[in-house]
């Protein structure tokens, strides 16, 4: 199996790529990494640890990061996933424990010790994790095999501003760092999770499921479409973060180009925007493939058989 770190504020779509991943024998996800985004760190490492628990996998190693990005205050997400990060159901609060090591120790050393490229990480939340990891320890680079992660919108613009999608938004300088770090990258922009729609019958999929991670997948998606049915006038909610994980696990899902991204750092109007060279205008040198489309139904086909063996 393939060795992942994910990287994540949960967030209700966090959550399902966690489980997600959780169910994938292809994967082997070494540790999860929270960091601060959606809500602030104090919950999203403690959502990741009740995800951790619903999928059966207390013996998870959760960290916790970042509290604020590297050189701005936090901006957060509860107009969209509520006061807890993952509200819907009602959820129990964890039992397992949460890792003393801090989040960017554990990753430089876990890259330290590994085998060339032999590490994908997975970031579904602001990069500040990551970036904070890669300007310490540049060294870790070496580990890593790819970077694949949800951020960015090109076409489709923003979520959180009109320029700007969120998880970039929060912490643009951490972005910067990435997106220039010389690495394989993969991004899932809203371009494309926006043909992610959490329709009703696949909510409904998520539901006849029969079990406890069926049902919290239901709710949390039902959570999830009430928002967005009424700012995007879709039907359902684009359901970004287990694209990612997706992508890992059958790339052909996905199609996408190789491209120059820029990210806006100084501008207060577009800041956090990804400044995409879709169509090769410039010479710009290209530092990741850029995915603008998806096989949606497939997408969720994978989804359903996967979280049913959970
Ligand atoms: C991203 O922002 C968060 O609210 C979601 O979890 C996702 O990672 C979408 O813009
Ligand atoms: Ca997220």
């Amino acid at each position: 199996p393939r060795d992942i770190i994910i990287d994540t504020d949960p967030g209700q779509d966090d959550a399902v790529a966690i489980l997600l991943a959780l169910a994938s024998p292809e994967l082997n996800v070494l540790g999860i990494t929270a960091v601060a985004g959606n809500v602030p760190l104090p919950l999203t490492e403690k959502n990741a640890r009740i995800v951790c628990e619903l999928a059966g996998r207390p013996d998870m190693k959760v960290f916790a990061g970042c509290d604020a990005p590297i050189a701005r205050k936090l901006v957060t997400a509860e107009h969209v996933h509520g006061k807890t990060g993952l509200d819907g159901p009602q959820l129990d609060d964890p039992t397992m424990p949460l890792q003393d090591q801090h989040a960017v120790d554990w990753i430089i050393d876990t890259c330290r010790a590994a085998a060339p490229a032999s590490i994908t990480l997975c970031p579904l939340g602001p990069l500040t994790n990551i970036a904070t990891a890669l300007t310490r320890a540049p060294d870790i680079k070496d580990a890593i095999a790819e970077i694949v992660l949800m951020g960015g919108a090109y076409f489709a613009v923003g979520n959180i501003t009109p320029a700007a999608e969120f998880n970039i938004y929060v912490d643009p300088e951490a972005a910067q760092v990435v997106f220039t770090a010389g690495l394989p990258l993969t991004v899932m922009p809203l371009d494309m999770t926006h043909k992610a729609l959490t329709t009703k019958p696949r909510i409904e999929k998520f539901r006849q499921m029969g079990t406890r991670v069926g049902d919290m997948t239901a709710a949390w998606t039902d959570f999830f479409e009430r928002f967005d049915m009424a700012k995007y006038g879709s039907e359902g909610a684009p359901l970004h973060d287990p694209t990612v994980i997706a992508y890992l696990l059958q790339p052909d899902l996905f199609t996408g180009r190789h491209i120059n991204v820029e990210i806006e750092t100084t501008s207060d109007l577009t800041l956090g925007m990804t400044v995409a060279d879709w169509w090769g205008i410039t010479d710009r040198p290209k530092n990741c493939t850029f995915i603008g489309d998806l096989d949606a139904d497939g997408f969720y086909a994978l989804l359903a058989d996967r979280l049913a063996t959970l």
